[in-house]
């Protein structure tokens, strides 16, 4: 039995999934307009990453008979101030996107949802990397401050970013 309360979180974080990436997108446009095109790059690969993840969430709903429906996506900020701020935002989002998924968890074990549990634990260990990945970008932009070619520097290695995988690929 897949419970419409478990549904129902599960449609409104496919709609956080999709803001995620609509706010990475908008600062991948801001780092483009700042003349960093690495760290756009890598915004991107995030805003791709997020993408994955609400489809992920998506074909879990069909599979188990669900019905997905979508909502408006709320619109992202345009301006983000600083390189350290924009990582410090990424950094923070991600950690409320654990707590998202976390609640969501807690759910899934008191509607008695096995498969639901089974697909979070994916969840929380991509939290794991995600946090860590915008920590590690974070202490790196403190070491340089506001050094340009550290900046510099720090960009040309975030545009080495490869590609995420998408759903359909992993399950293969
Ligand atoms: Fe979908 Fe960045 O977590």
């Amino acid at each position: 039995m897949f419970s419409q309360r478990l549904q129902d979180a599960i449609n409104d974080q496919i709609n956080a999934e999709y803001y995620s990436a609509y706010l990475y997108l908008s600062m991948a446009a801001y780092l483009e307009y700042k003349d960093l095109p690495g760290m756009a790059h890598w915004m991107r690969m995030q805003y791709e990453e997020e993408v994955f993840h609400a489809l992920k969430f998506f074909d879990f709903m069909n599979d188990r008979g669900g019905r997905v429906i979508l909502k408006a996506i709320e619109a992202p900020p345009a301006d983000f101030g600083s390189v350290e701020a924009i990582f410090a935002q990424v950094l923070e989002h991600e950690q409320h996107v654990t707590a998202r998924i976390h609640d969501l968890y807690k759910l899934a074990v008191e509607e008695g949802d096995y498969p639901t549990q089974t697909l979070l634990q994916w969840f929380i260990d991509e939290q794991v990397e995600e946090e860590k990945s915008a920590s590690d970008v974070l202490a790196r932009v403190r070491m340089v401050k506001d050094y340009p070619p550290g900046i510099l520097l720090i960009d040309q290695e975030l545009a080495q970013r490869p590609a995420p995988t998408p759903p359909a690929a992993e399950a293969a």
